[in-house]
C-alpha cells in the first residue's frame, strides 16, 4: 500500500515540475517578430482588393484645410485597406450614372482616358512590384515583380521622397482616345484637366487617413514608361506614405 501512494506522489510530483519547467520555457520563448507577409504572386496574376469604405472620420472642408505636399516618408509599410482606399480615389467605382458606372473624378465626355499604376515596394500583404489598378472590380493586376522605387526615384530626377514612399501612384494617359473624341483641343487641355481632379482626390483621401503625398510632374517620360512596361504618356507620379 505504502510503496502505492509513494509511488503517486512521485509521479505527481514530477507532473507538477514537468508543468513549471514547461510554462517557464513558453514564457523565455522571444516574442514572435511581426513579419511582412507577402502574398507570393506571379506576373498577370490579380489580387482583390479589399471594398473601400464610403464614410470616413474627417470632413472635405477639414481634409481641404489641412492638405499639404509631404516630401518625407518613414520607413513604415502602408496597409492594402490604405492600399483599397487610395485607388479607389484614384479613379475607382462610385454609384451608378446615367451612363454606367460613375468614377471618382469627372472627366471630359466621360472618356476617362488613363491607366492607374501601383508601383509597391513596401505594403504589408502584398508583394513588392507594379500593378495596373483594375477599378471595374476593384482589383490589382501584377506587371512586374520587384521594388523598382529606385528606378522611379531615377527617372523622377532623383527626387529621394519617391524612393522612401512605400508605394507611388501612376497615372498614364491615352491620347489617341481624346484626340480621336476632341482633337487637339482635348489632348491639350482635357486630359490635364482630367488628372487633376484625380490628383486631388488622392490629397484629400490621404489626408483622410492621415498620410501624406506629393504631385510630381517633373520626371523624364522614357524611363517611366520603362518602368510601367507601358507606351502611354506618364503624366502624374504620386507617392503616398506616412508622414515623416
Ligand atoms: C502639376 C504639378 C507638378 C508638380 N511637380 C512637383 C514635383 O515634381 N516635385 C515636387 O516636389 N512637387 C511638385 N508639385 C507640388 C507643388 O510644388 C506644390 O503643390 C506647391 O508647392 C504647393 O504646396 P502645397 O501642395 O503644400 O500646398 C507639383 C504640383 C503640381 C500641381
Amino acid at each position: 500500500m505504502i510503496p502505492t501512494i509513494k509511488k503517486k506522489v512521485v509521479v505527481s510530483l514530477a507532473l507538477a515540475l514537468l508543468i513549471i519547467v514547461g510554462a517557464a520555457t513558453v514564457g523565455c520563448q522571444p516574442e514572435p517578430v511581426a513579419e511582412k507577409k507577402e502574398l507570393v504572386l506571379e506576373e498577370g496574376v490579380i489580387v482583390s482588393l479589399p471594398s473601400p469604405r464610403h464614410t470616413g472620420e474627417m470632413s472635405v472642408e477639414e481634409a481641404i484645410f489641412h492638405r499639404q505636399s509631404t516630401r518625407h516618408f518613414p520607413d513604415e509599410p502602408l496597409s492594402l485597406e490604405e492600399i483599397s482606399q487610395l485607388l479607389w480615389s484614384a479613379g475607382g467605382k462610385t454609384i451608378d450614372g446615367v451612363t454606367g458606372p460613375t468614377r471618382a473624378f469627372p472627366s471630359a465626355g466621360g472618356l476617362y482616358p488613363f491607366e492607374i499604376y501601383l508601383v509597391a515596394g513596401n505594403v504589408t500583404g502584398l508583394a513588392d512590384g507594379i500593378y495596373r489598378f483594375q477599378w471595374r472590380n476593384h482589383s490589382l493586376k501584377m506587371i512586374k515583380k520587384g521594388d523598382f522605387r529606385q528606378e522611379l526615384m531615377v527617372a523622377s530626377l532623383r527626387q529621394r521622397f519617391v524612393e522612401q514612399a512605400p508605394v507611388s501612384i501612376v497615372w498614364v494617359g491615352d491620347f489617341d482616345r481624346v484626340k480621336r473624341v476632341y482633337g487637339t483641343r482635348g489632348v491639350v487641355r482635357y486630359i490635364s484637366m482630367d488628372v487633376g481632379g484625380a490628383g486631388q482626390n488622392v490629397h484629400l483621401q490621404a489626408e483622410a487617413l492621415g498620410l501624406g503625398t506629393v504631385i510630381v510632374g517633373a520626371f523624364h517620360d522614357g524611363p517611366v514608361q520603362r518602368i510601367l512596361g507601358t507606351e502611354l504618356v506618364p503624366l502624374y507620379i504620386m507617392p503616398v506614405g506616412r508622414r515623416g
